[in-house]
Parts: C-alpha cells; structure tokens; sequence
C-alpha cells in the first residue's frame, strides 16, 4: 500500500485518492489545474505542504503539455498572464492553508524574473516555471527531515524540563490529524519529527486522535504508523484529556494550515482544545511547519480565514446518513492554537524565538528575516 501522495515527472502528476485509504491504493491522473483544483477541494490529496506542491505541479503539467512548452503563446505578456492567472485560480481551491499561496508568489517572482530578462521569450519563461515548480518536492522532503531532527531535540529537551518521561529518555508523543507522508512530499511535519525521534531509539509510543469528522488521524496517520512500524495507539479525540491526566503524554506535536506574525497557528479543528489540555497538565505542545506555512503577513489567528467543510462530513459516514434529516450542523475544518500556549515552533531552519521579553508571542517576522 503506498504512501506517496504525490507522483510526478515531467510532463505528468498523479495524486494517490486519500478519499480511498486506508483500503484502496488508487492514483489519479491530473492534466489539467482545473483537475488539480477539485481534487484539493474534494481532499483527493490534503494537508497543506502537499497541497502546495501539488498546485505548483499541475501549473508545471500544464505548461509543459496543454501548452507546448510555451511555443502556443503569443507572447511573453501573454504567458505571464496566463501563468499569473491560473495559480490565483489554484489558490481559491482551500482557503486556509498558507502553502499553496507561498508557492503561487514563488512561481510569479519565477516569472516576472524570466520575462524581464534579456531576450526573454514565452517558452523561456514556461521553462523557468516548470523548473522551479519542479524543485518544490524535493525541497519539501528536505524541509521535512530537518524538521524531524530540530523537532526531535527540542521535544527531548522541553520534556525532560517539564519533568516528563519515563527516565528512559524514551518520549510518548501525541499527535493530531495527519501531517505524514501523505499530507507532504514525503516523511511528514509533525510525524516527521516522531518518525526522526523514532529512529533514533527516543520514541516510547506515539498516540494518534481520530480526527473527527474526517478521522485523518484515524485512517491516515494510524495507517502510517502501522506501515512504518512505530509502537502506536488511536485514540478518540475526546480522549485526549484522559490520557494526558493519567500521565501517559510527555509531548504533543502537531502541524500548522498556517503561522502569522505572532506564532498563532491553525491546524485540525480540535488543535485548539490540544493545545488548552496540554497547558493544563504541562505537556510540552509543539507546532512543526515548513517556512512555506508561516504567514507574517497576518498579525494574529483572528484574521485567519477558517474553511467550512459540508455538512455530510458529519451527516454521513462513508456514503452512509448516520444523522437524522434536518440536524443543523457546524463544521469548521480548522482551528488556532494561541501563541501563548505553544512551547515551540520547529522548521526546518530552526526553532522561531519568541519575542523579546514576551514568551506570549513568538517572532516569526524576524525569524524570517534572519
Ligand atoms: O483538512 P486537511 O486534511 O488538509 O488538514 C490537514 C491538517 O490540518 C494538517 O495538520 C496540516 O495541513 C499540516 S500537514 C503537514
């Protein structure tokens, strides 16, 4: 059974149908962004790193075959259009997740560069594009096994201060949603840093949450851990606190739809009420996102827009009504956990320093600045 979400070479993009796991294997070819855009929205591939890298390849993809490498356009102006065009297209498919935005602005600084260039030709710029888009998935697995080392260190040490463990220097993680292989390019964020604490003989258990209503954690990262043979156990969500107030939690780890400038970070819905449990009994909570997650320009979780998924999510179970007709539901598919209750937020450059004299706030404009 695969856990490769994302296929690509040049020219092609196939996208392994998550709607289907953990029972079927099934990959789907996606020629065009408009294919691309409603397998986002129906959660064919999810999970924001991925999500990101997706779009850049299906632009990559389209160039490369709907558009004869560029030699269709009439001219520069004309494919820069189109290439600006189609990626703000792509970026309405999810709203929340900062990704896919962070590689729409990459691939348009790609452009204007290519186009403003001397003897600049539409196929120049075609080719410019494809190669960056095509940089982007090998740069996410590299993001996410720094991420696994830095992630690694940092639970180790703010447990052991915390006074958690079991003094086997063995941690027992908790994680939320899915942040694996399958929500990236590959090895994970936040399961990436308990995969890296794994294979260095640190990881005493991981539990995972159901994720309700979609069950990511349960159909997805439950998945992955079985395959990759780590000690694991699923939990339901509302289980959380009991296991954390029986003592058998010394970390959480999860990952970030998007970081703004004061460290507030959205993620699954239920991150919020994780980050409020692990407060309460002095559990390290810890946030793992790329730099393509951090978004500085919203000042605080307040001003990030919160997706709405449909109803059926949790009407129904696979197909199936299991709520009566006429049951008003609420269904936010995110949340944010406040600054102020996150101990760290590891990426692959590092840990993001709080801000001066304020461990309410981190201070993720500088981080990126450094
Ligand atoms: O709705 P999803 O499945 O796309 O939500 C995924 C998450 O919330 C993940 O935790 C987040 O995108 C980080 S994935 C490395």
């Amino acid at each position: 059974m695969a856990l490769q979400a994302i296929k690509y070479e040049t020219g092609s993009l196939q996208l392994l149908d998550q709607r289907l796991l953990p029972f079927d294997s099934i990959y789907l070819d996606v020629p065009t962004p408009q294919i691309a855009w409603i397998h986002i929205k129906d959660m064919v591939v999810r999970g924001a790193p991925a999500i990101g890298v997706t779009g850049a390849l299906a632009l990559a993809v389209d160039l490369t075959n709907n558009k004869s490498r560029g030699s269709s356009f009439s001219s520069v102006q004309e494919a820069v259009s189109y290439i600006f065009e189609t990626l703000d297209y792509l970026v309405t498919s999810r709203p929340t997740a900062v990704n896919l935005a962070d590689s729409a602005l990459k691939l348009k600084a790609v452009t204007n560069e290519a186009a403003s260039k001397q003897g600049s030709t539409a196929v120049s710029v075609v080719e410019a594009v494809v190669a960056a888009a095509e940089t982007f998935l090998e740069a996410d697995i590299a993001a996410n096994r720094a991420m696994g080392a830095y992630g690694a260190k940092a639970l180790l040490e703010a447990s052991q201060a915390a006074g958690k463990g079991l003094g086997s220097g063995r941690l027992r993680v908790l994680t939320h949603c899915n942040t694996g292989s399958l929500a990236t390019a590959g090895f994970g964020t936040a399961l990436g840093v308990i995969r890296a604490l794994h294979e260095q003989g640190k990881l005493e258990h991981a539990f995972c949450t159901e994720t309700r209503p979609y069950n990511q954690g349960a159909r997805l990262t439950a998945f992955e851990l079985l395959h990759d043979g780590l000690p694991s156990t699923l939990i339901c969500d509302s289980a959380a606190a009991s296991l954390m107030g029986s003592g058998q939690v010394d970390a959480v780890v999860v990952g970030a739809d998007r970081v703004v400038a004061n460290g507030d970070s959205a993620n699954k819905i239920g991150t919020y009420a994780l980050s409020i449990l692990a407060s309460y009994h002095k559990v390290p909570f810890f946030i793992a996102a790329p730099s393509t997650t951090l978004d500085p320009g919203l000042q605080n979780g307040s001003q990030i827009v919160i997706e709405q998924r449909p109803s059926e999510e949790m009407t129904h179970f696979r197909g199936q009504r299991v709520v009566k007709e006429g049951v008003q539901v609420w269904n936010p598919s995110f949340d944010v956990a406040p600054a102020a209750l996150i101990t760290g937020i590891i990426t692959e450059k590092g840990l993001i320093h709080k801000q001066p004299g304020d461990a309410s706030e981190f201070a993720v404009r500088d981080f990126m600045l450094q």
